[in-house]
């Protein structure tokens, strides 16, 4: 469904997607590994739980919300990827921080 219009290079990096292990190209974003790893969803909606994969891919939309390295609301588009980064499903809404 997708493909690269140039090539970046050569050198990959690991990824844990959903807790499954990937090898995608260096330089690329969360939001275009996760579609070339051929997933069907990044989040799920917090009101009816409806699948959601990234849209612009230029952080306008926010359909592109996950968890990245256990950090969530992390927009997907917008993040780089690195060696050995986790990448999780957005389940609903996010919790936040609690103040003390
Ligand atoms: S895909 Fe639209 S903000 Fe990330």
């Amino acid at each position: 469904m997708f493909r690269r219009i140039e090539d970046i290079g050569s050198d990959t990096v690991t990824l844990w997607i959903d807790k499954r292990e990937f090898q995608v190209p260096a330089g690329i974003s969360v939001a275009a590994a996760v579609l070339l790893c051929g997933f069907d969803k990044v989040r799920d909606t917090p009101v009816s739980g409806s699948p959601r994969l990234p849209y612009c891919m230029m952080g306008i939309c926010f359909d592109c919300l996950m968890c990245i390295d256990g950090v969530p609301n992390q927009q997907a588009c917008q993040v780089e990827v690195r060696h050995n980064m986790t990448i999780d499903y957005q389940r609903g809404a996010a919790e936040l921080p609690q103040q003390e």
